[in-house]
C-alpha cells in the first residue's frame, strides 16, 4: 500500500510495485489528463509535479512518490484559470493536443522556478516536451504571456 497526495487529497493505493505513477494516476485514480507517449522519458507526455518538480510519470514507480505531493493537469487549477491556461488558450496553442498537458506541466515548473524566463530559458526547460505537430512557437508565447499575467498579479 502506497499513501500518496493526488492534488491536494490523500490517496492510499494497493498496486504491483514498481508500476509506473503514469498508471497509477490513469488507471487507478482514473486522471487521464497525463498522456502516454513513449514509455520511456523522452516525449515528456507524461510530465506531472512531484513536490513542485517536473518529472516524467511513465519511469517513476509509485514507490518514489510514497508520502509526497503530486500535482497533475486537472490540478493546476479548479476552473482552467492558471495563467498557462489561460494563456494557451488565448493563444491557441494545441494543435492534436496529445502532448498539452504535459508542455503545460513542464511549463508551470519553469514559472515557478523563473518568473520571467527568456526564450532561451523556455527552450531549455521545454527541451524534453516534444509536441509532434510542431506547436513550439505558440508554446513559447504563452509562456511569456503567462509570464507576463501572473507579474501583473493574475494569479
Ligand atoms: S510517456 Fe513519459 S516521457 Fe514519454
Ligand atoms: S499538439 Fe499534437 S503532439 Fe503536440
Amino acid at each position: 500500500m502506497i499513501t500518496f497526495i493526488v492534488n491536494g487529497k490523500e490517496q492510499t493505493v494497493e498496486v504491483i510495485p514498481g508500476t509506473p505513477l503514469l498508471w497509477v494516476l490513469r488507471d487507478n485514480l482514473g486522471l487521464t489528463g497525463t498522456k502516454f507517449g513513449c514509455g520511456m522519458a523522452q516525449c515528456g507526455a507524461c510530465t506531472v509535479h512531484v513536490d513542485g518538480n517536473a518529472i516524467r510519470s511513465c519511469i517513476t514507480p509509485i514507490e518514489a512518490v510514497s508520502g509526497k505531493k503530486v500535482t497533475t493537469i486537472e490540478g493546476l487549477s479548479q476552473d482552467t484559470g492558471h495563467p498557462l491556461q489561460k494563456a494557451w488558450i488565448a493563444q491557441d496553442v494545441p494543435q492534436c493536443g496529445y502532448c498539452q498537458s504535459g508542455q503545460i506541466m513542464a511549463a508551470a515548473a519553469l514559472l515557478a522556478q523563473n518568473p520571467n524566463p527568456t526564450d532561451a530559458d523556455i527552450d531549455e526547460a521545454m527541451s524534453g516536451n516534444i509536441c509532434r505537430c510542431g506547436t513550439y512557437q505558440r508554446i513559447r508565447s504563452a509562456i511569456h504571456q503567462a509570464a507576463k499575467m501572473m507579474k501583473e498579479g493574475g494569479r
